[in-house]
């Protein structure tokens, strides 16, 4: 077991495979003047499999491929299948805008994929269209429907709240675990890195208290859920007789850094320690002098573990200067 400097259990390693996305969603990525990653700077297949080797060797056992948007490297189902092959790995995840869903499904399933979470911050095709700028709201519900027709479950939808866009419609996402077995979680925005979609999210933050009670006031009353995991971020609920979950992520308003279990590995290559802070240790240097050990690889997420900075600092108005979300993942 990895332990970091405020005895908190590390054992999740969050993979940003590209900076690129196909969408442009208001609070995370603006529309131009993004410079992205040159592809001889992102981690090769066979890297980000040294990495998992590596980090499974000191006690992670679960992992998530994140972006940007992960669909759009075109070795993904490789990725998949090296990192679902390593002995001690229990978990993969992915998270997606589910625009690639349709035809990736299968392969992702196939190779041997657990499950994903699709990002949808409304069920109104014209609330898609302004909040997720380039999103086809018929797009992502037909990814969504093939994911769950191959089994990638359970499912689970994360929408993040921005006033004057989808916050007077939560309810009709939040209604849909009454006959779906998905978990519908709400994210409260926050803000990363420099530029207009850090104002985005600042500006348009809604409380997830706020969130909650619009849904009880429009959907009745919800019962909590006793959560099976220590480090789950999402406060769980369900509606009178649901099938699925109504979670609420709430990094600004209840912040839970204190069981946080999870480290992170930029698309370029290094560890960064902290969501919302720019620590960071590189591991491609090492990755590419050619006859690094895994042992050599473990001890740079060894010490990235140790300088894991407890927490956020929002409230006193300080976030990421260095990356924004999509250079991050979530
Ligand atoms: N604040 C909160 N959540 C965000 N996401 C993207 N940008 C933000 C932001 N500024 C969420 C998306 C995506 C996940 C990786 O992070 O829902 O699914
Ligand atoms: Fe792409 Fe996700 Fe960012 Fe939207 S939130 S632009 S889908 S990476």
């Amino acid at each position: 077991m990895l332990k970091d400097s405020f005895n908190r259990v590390i054992n999740y390693l969050r993979i940003s495979l590209v900076d690129r996305c196909n969408l442009r969603c208001v609070y995370c990525m603006p529309l131009e003047n993004i410079r992205f990653l040159p592809g001889e700077e992102l981690l090769t297949s066979r890297e980000i499999e040294l990495v998992v080797q590596a980090a499974v060797s000191v006690g992670f056992h679960k992992f998530r491929l994140t972006g940007g948007e992960p669909t759009l490297r075109s070795d993904l189902i490789d990725i998949v299948e090296r990192i679902t092959k390593i002995p001690g790995v229990d978990d993969l995840a992915l998270t997606t805008n589910g625009l690639l869903m349709r035809t990736l499904a299968e392969p992702l399933k196939r190779a041997g994929l657990k499950r994903i979470n699709v990002h949808l911050d409304s069920l109104n095709p014209e609330v898609v269209r302004r909040q997720m700028r380039w999103g086809s709201f018929e797009r992502i519900w037909e990814g969504i429907a093939a994911a769950e027709a191959v089994g990638l479950t359970p499912l689970k939808l994360n929408a993040v709240v921005v006033r004057g866009y989808n916050d007077r419609e939560v309810s009709d996402l939040a209604r849909l675990t009454l006959d779906h077995a998905w978990h519908v979680r709400f994210i409260e925005s926050m803000p990363l890195g420099p530029g207009k979609c850090a104002s985005v999210a600042a500006q348009g933050y809604v409380s997830n208290r706020d969130t909650r009670e619009l849904i009880e006031r429009e959907l009745g009353t919800m019962y909590e859920l006793q959560s099976e995991d220590v480090s789950d971020e999402s406060r769980n609920f369900r509606l009178n007789g649901a099938a699925g979950v109504v979670g609420f992520i709430s990094p600004v308003s209840d912040p839970y850094c204190g069981s946080c279990n999870r480290m992170r590995l930029t698309a370029d290559g290094k560890f960064h320690m902290c969501l919302l802070n720019d620590d960071e240790l590189d591991v491609r240097k090492l990755l590419r002098r050619g006859d690094s050990t895994l042992s050599e690889i473990g001890q740079v997420l060894i010490r990235a573990v140790a300088n894991k900075p407890f927490g956020h600092r929002l409230a006193e108005g300080h976030s990421t200067q260095g990356r924004s979300m999509f250079q991050i993942g979530g």
